[in-house]
Order: structure tokens, then C-alpha cells, then sequence
């Protein structure tokens, strides 16, 4: 057994930290379960895959390895690089990675010069061609403000897509657990990020698959969750727990058990 050591107490850094490994590696089978299934299926389609809220394009340190006198470190892959290397994979597929930051952008056109780099999400729709038959957004904000759903669903109305949405559960449950009314605004707006059946009907697809909460650090506690109109493998896993549809909440295994 490999045991990890961490700093007692780091401050995570906005967007990141030294166990941001746990998402990006589940991030990763996630979009790539998505992505090669439509792949299988429709071998000569262009494909598009949007990450709406790329950060820097660098990953954390996984594990160490020593060769001779060198030490390199292993590193996770975080969202650009999961998708551009799922779209190198898959073939016929292009990038387009969004950050509101400038310097974070500035660090995505040197590491991934051949994707499209927007400053905000909400151009996103506009790169969606008629050639782009299918699309994947990958949606990984540090707070439920970020996700830009308005935009997921422009893009959704456009062209058959499956979203895989990152939910700071901790932040939602935050702001559900607030009173004060200057919060009512921010509970108003994001409180029902919380619920999968507000998702799915506001991006309009059959169903939202949820992972149970994963405590990846003190400050960051998240789920994922996919929304689209079917399931692939990856849904019928652990962490994914729960399926809702127009007729409620199952759990996978009885969503499994009723698909026979
Ligand atoms: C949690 S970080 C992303 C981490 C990254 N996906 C990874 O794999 O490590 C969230 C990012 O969303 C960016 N962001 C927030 N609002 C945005 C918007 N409207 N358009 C594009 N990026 C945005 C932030 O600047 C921040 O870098």
C-alpha cells in the first residue's frame, strides 16, 4: 500500500489542490466512457468537446519516480488534457477550452496550441458548426455560479450532447444552509443545483446520473454528475449511485435490474 503524504494544513490554491488528482482521474473515465461510446456508434462524426472552465491546463502531482539520479513526478491530468487527449483517441475531434482568467489563459495557449481558447463559456455556442455532430461539455467551476447553464443549454438545443457537470457540493450546501437574507439572492439562483432533476430539465435530457460526495479536501467536497439521455458504462459504477428520470430516483442497481 502506498501512503500519500500532505502538508498538514496547504491553502488551496483557487481551483486546485494537492488531491485535485481524485477529480481528475474520475473526471477522466467519465469523459472518456461518454466520448468513445458515441465514437463506437458513429465512427465518422465530427466531434466537439467543450471544457467551460479549463483553469490552467496543469495538473498535481500523483506520485514520484526515481531513474538513476533523476526524480520525476508523475501528474494528473486535469480537464484540458483529458479532453484533448480523449479527442486524439477518438480522432476527428476538436478542443475548445474556456477560462475567464488571463494569465490561466495565457498558460493554455502554450500548453494546448491546437485547441480554441475562449476567454468566457458563454461563446461557446457560438463554435458549434453544422459539421459537429456530437459534443461533450465538461462543466468544472470552483462555485455553482460558474457553470453557465444558460450556455450548456444553448449548446444542447443546438446538437446532441452529454454534459458532465463537477457539483461543489460543499458550496451548495453552504448556501442551502444560509438564512440571511442577503444570501436569498444566491439561494434563489443556485439552491436547486443541488436537486438532478433540475438539471435535467434544464438541459432537457432523459436522465441526471449522480456519484455519491467525495472529500477530496476540507474545502472541497464534490460529485459528478452526467446529464444526458443515455447511460454509458461508467454510470453503472461505483461512485455513481443514483439514476433520476421522469419517474424519480432509482438507484443504479435498480435502474440495472429494470433495464433487463
Ligand atoms: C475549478 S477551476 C478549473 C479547474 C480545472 N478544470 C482542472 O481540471 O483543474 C474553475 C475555473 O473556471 C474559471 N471560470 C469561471 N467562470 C468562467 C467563465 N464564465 N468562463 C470560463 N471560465 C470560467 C475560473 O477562472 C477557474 O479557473
Amino acid at each position: 500500500m502506498t501512503v500519500l503524504a500532505f502538508d498538514r494544513r496547504r491553502r488551496e490554491r483557487a481551483g486546485k489542490s494537492d488531491r485535485s488528482y481524485i477529480k481528475h482521474t474520475f473526471a477522466e473515465k467519465v469523459v472518456a466512457s461518454y466520448v468513445n461510446a458515441y465514437r463506437v456508434n458513429r465512427p465518422d462524426h465530427k466531434v466537439l468537446l467543450i471544457d467551460g472552465n479549463a483553469g490552467d491546463g496543469e495538473g498535481v502531482v500523483i506520485d514520484s519516480y526515481q531513474e538513476d539520479l533523476f526524480v520525476s513526478d508523475i501528474m494528473s491530468h486535469p480537464t484540458p488534457e483529458i479532453l484533448t487527449n480523449v479527442a486524439v483517441q477518438v480522432g476527428n475531434a476538436e478542443v475548445v477550452l474556456c477560462e475567464k482568467d488571463n494569465t490561466k489563459r495565457a498558460a493554455l495557449y502554450q500548453r494546448f496550441p491546437d485547441a480554441l481558447i475562449l476567454a468566457d463559456h458563454r461563446e461557446a455556442p457560438s463554435t458549434v458548426r453544422p459539421e459537429h455532430r456530437y459534443v461533450l461539455w465538461l462543466s468544472d467551476p470552483c462555485g455553482p455560479r460558474d457553470h453557465g447553464v444558460k450556455y450548456m443549454r444553448q449548446v444542447g438545443n443546438r446538437v446532441a450532447t452529454d454534459f458532465v457537470v463537477i457539483l461543489n457540493h460543499g458550496c451548495i450546501a453552504r448556501i442551502n444552509s444560509t438564512i440571511s437574507p442577503l444570501w436569498e439572492t444566491s439561494r434563489e439562483l443556485y439552491g436547486n443545483y443541488a436537486d438532478p432533476q433540475c438539471w435535467r430539465e434544464h438541459l432537457n435530457k432523459r436522465y441526471a446520473v449522480l456519484s455519491g460526495v467525495i472529500g477530496q479536501s476540507n474545502n472541497f467536497r464534490f460529485r459528478i454528475m452526467v446529464v444526458s439521455n443515455y447511460l454509458a458504462t461508467c454510470c453503472y459504477r461505483h461512485p455513481f449511485t443514483e439514476v433520476y428520470s421522469a419517474n424519480g430516483m432509482q438507484t443504479v442497481e435498480a435502474f440495472k435490474e429494470n433495464e433487463r
